[in-house]
């Protein structure tokens, strides 16, 4: 718990991506216990305009965790137990379009998921960690990504004179190796725009507990069917994000400032209608 004795709340969540494992300054930092097992790192508390934002590493602040480890359930629950009900999701992409390139920033309103076997759901019919039986729950997934998030986001990009891109598909690939040249084609004859690795579940998984969730997809790379040179490298892609991380940031707070404080949106209402909801959820 905060050293002041106050109870560790949040409004907002930010979750980091390659490159980004530190938000913000004065934090107090939590360690939160999940039912699904501990979370990425620590959570970071502190404040953004006025608002309270926890901001957790995604890949743990020492990016020890590949992305197919991550533990997406108990990162979503433990910023959900804090009371934060909106999530901002930076991530490192490769652009699938040669007009895409290094330093893009495109905020998706699609996601197509090639991953393999992740934990995606909370509502697996097993007891909660309640102990009670949760209902059969399908949660709508048509738009996955938060109407409100998406719009702060676009608006706060073109406030730092960063033009983004609004809309466009993000495949998410089960990794952590790159795509062979053929898969990456084959996603771009599909219309996708951008490849990553930690999208699904994550957006998924804020869906069933009724958050909103927003990405922001960082261009670091073109993919290898898009660049004729040797391909990605792991280390060109956190080269690329430490280059924008400044930027990245300074949107990230304008977005969070301006997030509104009330919801209404999709998200909002992912959960309405459930007899029992997602039981052992505290409320804040
Ligand atoms: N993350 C950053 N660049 C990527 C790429 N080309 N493919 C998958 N994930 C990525």
């Amino acid at each position: 718990p905060p050293a002041t004795g106050a109870p560790a709340r949040a409004e907002i969540g930010v979750i980091g991506g390659s490159g980004l494992y530190a938000l913000l300054d004065d934090v107090t930092e939590v360690t939160v216990q999940t039912p699904y097992g501990p979370p990425s790192d620590s959570v970071f508390l502190g404040e953004v305009a006025g608002r309270s934002v926890a901001f957790l590493p995604r890949h743990g602040r020492g990016h020890t965790l590949p992305p197919h480890r991550i533990n997406y359930r108990a990162n979503l629950w433990a910023l959900h137990s804090l009371g934060v009900r909106q999530v901002l999701g930076p991530c490192a992409v490769g652009g699938l379009r040669t007009e895409y390139g290094p330093g893009t920033l495109l905020v998706p309103d699609q996601f197509v998921d090639r991953t393999l076997g992740r934990a995606q759901t909370f509502y697996d019919g097993l007891p909660l960690p309640d102990g009670s039986l949760p209902e059969v729950v399908h949660v709508s997934m048509a738009d996955p990504y938060c109407p409100d998030g998406r719009r702060a986001a676009l608006a706060a990009a073109r406030a730092n004179a960063w033009e983004p891109v609004d809309g466009g598909t993000l495949v998410v690939i089960e990794g952590p190796r790159f795509s062979t040249r053929a898969e990456s084609r084959w996603f771009t004859a599909n219309g996708w725009s951008v490849v990553g690795m930690t999208g699904h579940p994550e957006a998924v998984l804020a869906r069933e507990l009724g958050l909103c969730y927003t990405s922001l997809a960082l261009v670091t790379d073109l993919d290898a069917g898009v660049e004729t040179g040797e391909g990605v490298t792991h280390a060109e892609v956190l080269e690329v994000f430490a280059r924008n991380v400044d930027r990245l940031r300074t949107v990230l707070f304008k977005a969070v400032a301006d997030l509104p404080a009330a919801r209404d949106c999709v998200c909002s209402h992912a959960l309405d209608g459930l007899e029992t909801g997602l039981a052992g959820v505290p409320e804040p």
